[in-house]
C-alpha cells in the first residue's frame, strides 16, 4: 500500500499521478483524534489559566466595553475565504469517497475566489493592518517555555497575557499559510489542465513527472487542510473560545474577555473616553500592568 498512485507515461517512464486517496481518511481520523484528546484534556486535566501581574485599574477603566478586534474588511475576507475553502474541500473529496458529480468546474471557480481573496489579504495585512501581530515574538517564545515548564510541574513564573493573538493561533496561521499557498500555487498551474475562462488549456506546459509532483503536492496540501480546518472549526465552537468567534462576526470582544486574556501593553486599543489611547504604537509599554 503506497502513499502515491503511479502510472506509466507514453515514454515508458513511471510517474506519480496523485496521492493515494486513503490519505483522506488518515487526515480525517487524525483530526478527529486531535479533537477527542484535546476535549478530554480540557475536561479533566486542564488547570485554571494563570497570567503574570494584573492590569492596573487605571488602564482597565480606559478600555471600551466593546474592544474592536476585526474590521469589516477583515471579517468579509475571513468568511469569503471560509466559503471558498469549504467548497474546495467538498468538491475535491466527495467524489473521491463515492459521491459522484461534475466537480471540476465548481472546484476551479472556488479556487479562483480563494486565490483572489488571499492576494487581497496579503496586501491588506501588509500595508493596512498590524503585519507583525500574527508572527511569534520574543515574549511568545519565552512564555511557551514557561508554560511547558509549568505543565511538567517545574517552577517557572506565569506567562504574560497574550498580545492580539496567542502563540497557538500564530502557529496555526503559519500551518495554514504553508498548506494554503501550496494548494493555491499548484492549483493555479493545474488550471492549465482543464478548461477555464482564464487561459487556453495547455497540458504540455510541464513534463509528466512535474505534473505528477504538482498533483501530489496539491493533494497533500488538500488532505492537510482537512485536519487543519477540522481543528479550526472545533476551536471556534469551544465555549471558552466563543468570545473570539463572536468577534469574527460582530468585530469586537467584551472588555472583560480582553482584560482576562490580553495585555493592553502588547495589544493596545483606543481608550473609551477622551482621545488618549492606552498606548500609542511603539510608545513605552511600562506601567500598564502591575508586576507580581
Ligand atoms: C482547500 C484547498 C484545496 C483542496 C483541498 C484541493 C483539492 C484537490 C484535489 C484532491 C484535486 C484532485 C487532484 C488529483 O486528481 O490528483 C484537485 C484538483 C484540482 N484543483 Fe484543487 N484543491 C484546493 C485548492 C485549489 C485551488 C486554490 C485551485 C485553483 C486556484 C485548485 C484547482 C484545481 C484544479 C484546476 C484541479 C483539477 C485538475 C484536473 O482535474 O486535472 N484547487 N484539487
Amino acid at each position: 500500500m503506497g502513499f502515491l498512485e503511479w502510472a506509466t507515461s507514453p515514454w515508458g517512464q513511471r510517474v506519480p499521478i496523485h496521492i493515494a486517496w486513503f490519505l483522506i481518511w488518515v487526515a480525517a481520523i487524525a483530526g478527529l483524534l486531535f479533537l477527542m484528546v484535546h476535549a478530554t484534556y480540557v475536561r479533566y486535566f486542564v488547570k485554571h489559566k494563570e497570567f503574570a501581574g494584573n492590569v492596573s485599574p487605571l488602564i482597565a477603566a480606559r478600555i471600551p466595553a466593546h474592544v474592536p478586534r476585526h474590521s469589516l474588511t477583515a471579517r468579509l475576507f475571513h468568511w469569503i475565504m471560509a466559503a471558498a475553502m469549504f467548497t474546495l474541500l467538498f468538491t475535491a473529496f466527495l467524489p473521491k469517497v463515492g459521491v459522484q458529480f461534475d466537480w471540476v468546474t465548481y472546484h476551479w471557480i472556488a479556487g479562483s475566489v480563494l486565490t483572489v481573496s488571499i492576494l487581497f489579504h496579503i496586501i491588506h495585512a501588509s500595508f493596512f493592518m498590524d503585519f507583525w501581530s500574527i508572527w511569534p515574538d520574543r515574549i511568545d517564545m519565552r512564555d511557551a517555555r514557561r508554560r511547558i515548564l509549568r505543565f511538567v510541574g517545574k517552577a517557572a513564573p506565569p506567562p504574560d497575557r497574550f498580545a492580539k493573538y496567542p502563540l497557538e493561533n500564530k502557529l496555526y496561521h503559519g500551518a495554514i499559510i504553508a498548506a494554503g499557498l501550496s494548494s493555491i500555487v499548484t492549483g493555479v498551474f493545474m488550471m492549465f489542465r482543464v478548461r477555464t475562462i482564464f487561459f487556453p488549456r495547455n497540458p504540455y506546459l510541464f513534463s509528466d513527472m512535474t505534473w505528477g509532483m504538482m498533483y501530489v503536492l496539491h493533494g497533500l496540501a488538500g488532505v492537510g487542510l482537512i485536519a487543519l480546518i477540522m481543528m479550526h472549526v472545533y476551536f471556534g465552537l469551544r465555549p471558552e473560545k466563543r468570545a473570539i468567534t463572536k468577534s469574527m462576526i460582530f468585530g469586537w470582544m467584551s472588555r472583560d474577555f480582553y482584560l482576562k486574556e490580553h495585555d493592553p501593553a502588547r495589544w493596545p486599543v483606543e481608550a473609551s473616553s477622551s482621545s488618549s489611547p492606552t498606548r500609542s504604537q511603539g510608545a513605552e509599554p511600562e506601567g500598564l500592568t502591575d508586576a507580581g
